[in-house]
């Protein structure tokens, strides 16, 4: 089997903060060398230090970081919404109903076409440096149309999610039990097998919080873990009822009551915030100095979708939080890898330690702080996933 050493490191970010505390929670080596054997990261440290290997490759003192762990996305879609962006931006607030119009695209939509695009998103993740992505349905809102996003996901990423509780569709406007009754029944059934999350969308315009309890409870009892989506467009239940169901995550959190704040201090349930979505919809960001500082975990991800953040970029996330979340460039980066790995509960990515997946950044710099200080530059100047060289 071959072995792979990554050598000359300038800065290397572990998220081991053993390793040197003055980074925060980050962990740096500098002058660092990474060992890669079999996919997985076989040894780290100094590169005065560092074991032979059977391929050698010198980063030239650029920094290295852990690849993205991209916790939120919803990439298999059909139609285009860049209308309704353009719309927004002359003035034409955001609301939950542009899901149905991307919905009635998706369905239309056949197999082939849907993972192309879906594809097409994985690889420009991947350029700039997601190495894991979560991907949810949300889209389809029949079993069929369900089951069949999920399947498609299922060829995408191991992170998938069963988003039957998007918005209720046009067909069942009328019958909103009816409905929550099919996402908790057959569509379930249909769905169950090929996802390991369960997520809702828990704000005015789509669903209650009761209807929310519902739906996750049932998935919970399915064995899928629990993730919401609340708090976007304004403070509501159910940021608490995702403490209350142990959520891996809670996901926007730009309206949060200091009870909201408190229960997450209190919880394993990692708030990941989406500056993408504010930065796309003109809605005010999410304070997250006031979250970290509560003590809550938090992470950041992209929400890559059609209608209310069509970024797949993580450092363009981790800049705009910088400049406009109050959080240092050091938490962000912590939030976009080991901050994502939380909120999708994995210990095998997000960190660059020995037995970990050798998923790794090499920037085009010689320190992290230039994702936020360089915004919009491509500044990802190669990716390693699972040890392979892949951009
Ligand atoms: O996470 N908030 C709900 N769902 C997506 C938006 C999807 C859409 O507008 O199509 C989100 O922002
Ligand atoms: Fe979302």
């Amino acid at each position: 089997m071959t072995t792979r050493l990554i050598t000359g490191i300038g800065q290397l970010v572990t998220n081991e903060p053993a390793d040197d505390r003055s980074h925060g929670a980050l962990g740096v080596i500098t002058d660092a060398a990474v060992l890669i054997e079999h996919g997985r990261i076989a040894w780290v440290g100094r590169a005065a230090d560092a074991p032979s290997a059977d391929e050698t490759t010198d980063a030239a003192g650029a920094a290295v970081i852990p690849g993205f762990v991209d916790s939120h996305s919803h990439i298999v879609f059909g139609g285009d919404r860049s209308a309704e962006f353009e719309a927004r931006m002359s003035g034409r607030p955001y609301s939950a109903g542009g899901i149905r119009s991307t919905v009635r695209a998706t369905r239309a939509a056949d197999e082939p076409e849907l993972l192309r695009r879906a594809r097409s998103l994985v690889r420009e993740m991947l350029g700039q440096g997601t190495t894991t992505v979560e991907v949810k349905s949300g889209y389809g809102l029949t079993v069929e149309d369900e089951a069949r996003l999920l399947r498609l996901a299922g060829q995408l990423t191991s992170e998938v999610t069963y988003l039957g509780a998007h918005v209720v569709p046009e067909e069942f406007a009328d019958d909103r039990g009816g409905y929550v009754d099919l996402v908790t029944g057959a569509m379930l059934d249909a769905c169950a097998p090929g996802a390991r999350w369960i997520d809702v969308f828990c704000e005015t315009g789509a669903f209650t919080v009761d209807e929310a309890r519902r739906i996750l409870s049932a998935g919970k009892a399915r064995g899928l873990g629990v993730r919401v989506h609340a708090g976007q467009l304004g403070v509501g239940d159910g940021v608490r009822l995702a403490v209350e169901l142990d959520a891996a995550s809670v996901d926007h959190c730009t309206y949060l009551d200091d009870a909201d704040v408190q229960a997450l201090a209190g919880s394993e349930t990692v708030a990941t915030l989406l500056p993408g979505v504010e930065f796309s919809t003109r809605q005010p960001y999410p304070d997250a100095r006031r979250l970290i500082d509560a003590g809550v975990t938090v992470a950041i991800a992209s929400d890559c979708n059609p209608g209310s953040s069509f970024t797949s970029s993580m450092p363009f996330c981790i800049a705009v939080a910088v400049r406009d979340m109050r959080m240092t460039p050091a938490e962000a980066l912590w939030a976009a890898t080991a901050g994502g790995a939380a909120a999708l509960r994995r210990d095998d990515v997000g960190r660059i330690v020995a037995g970990a997946r050798a998923d790794l950044v090499r920037l085009r710099a010689d320190s992290y702080v230039h994702l936020a200080y360089r915004p919009g530059v491509p500044l990802v100047a190669g990716v390693w996933k699972d040890g392979d060289r892949v951009a």
